[in-house]
């Protein structure tokens, strides 16, 4: 308990596509942790059109290797509704991270529609600004072409973007 008394009794919900996860994604969660108490990260995808660098399952495993050191963080995956997926997971936040004006304009938009519809508040977090940089879509590419991102990815996913691209 803090000095506060015990605030930290919330569980936020933490969606997104996690192909793959970077340390900007690692920092929100562990912002999340530290403010909420309870996470569960949702690995979103969409049945119809999921072409992702990774595979549903492979995000999975890599984002549940990468927060296995942080207490009260779980993984779930979930085909639709990111408030569906917060719902079912009794969240009652969700939470985002943001790194600049663009990520703003997007989330924004998408907090109030998640708010009309389902009732369900998002909370923003700023993004460590010595990681406001990285994307999955910039790692991926990347990584493909031979750079090296282990800087800027958890560990296990440095290993996965090194078997994926091997010569
Ligand atoms: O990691 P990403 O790709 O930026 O995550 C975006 C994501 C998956 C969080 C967002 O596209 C999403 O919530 N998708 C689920 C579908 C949904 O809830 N759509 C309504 C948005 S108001």
């Amino acid at each position: 308990m803090s000095e506060h008394g015990d605030r930290r009794a919330l569980r936020a919900f933490y969606p997104g596509s996690f192909d793959p996860l970077h340390l900007g994604h690692l920092d929100v969660i562990a912002q999340a942790q530290e403010i909420f108490g309870a996470v569960t990260v949702g690995v979103l995808f969409n049945f119809a059109k999921d072409t992702g660098t990774f595979s549903v399952d492979e995000r999975i495993a890599l984002t549940e290797a990468s927060v296995a050191h942080l207490p009260d963080v779980e993984v779930t995956s979930h085909a639709g509704l990111a408030i569906d997926a917060a719902r079912a997971a009794a969240a009652d936040v969700i939470v985002k991270g943001l790194r600049n004006q663009a990520d703003f304009e997007i989330e924004h938009q998408m907090s109030q529609m998640n708010h009309s519809v389902a009732g369900l508040r998002t909370v923003f977090v700023s993004a460590d600004p010595s990681l406001s940089f990285v994307s999955s879509r910039f790692v991926r590419e990347i990584a493909k072409y031979g750079g090296d991102v282990s800087h800027l990815v958890p560990a296990p996913v440095a290993e996965a973007l090194t078997a994926k691209y091997a010569t």
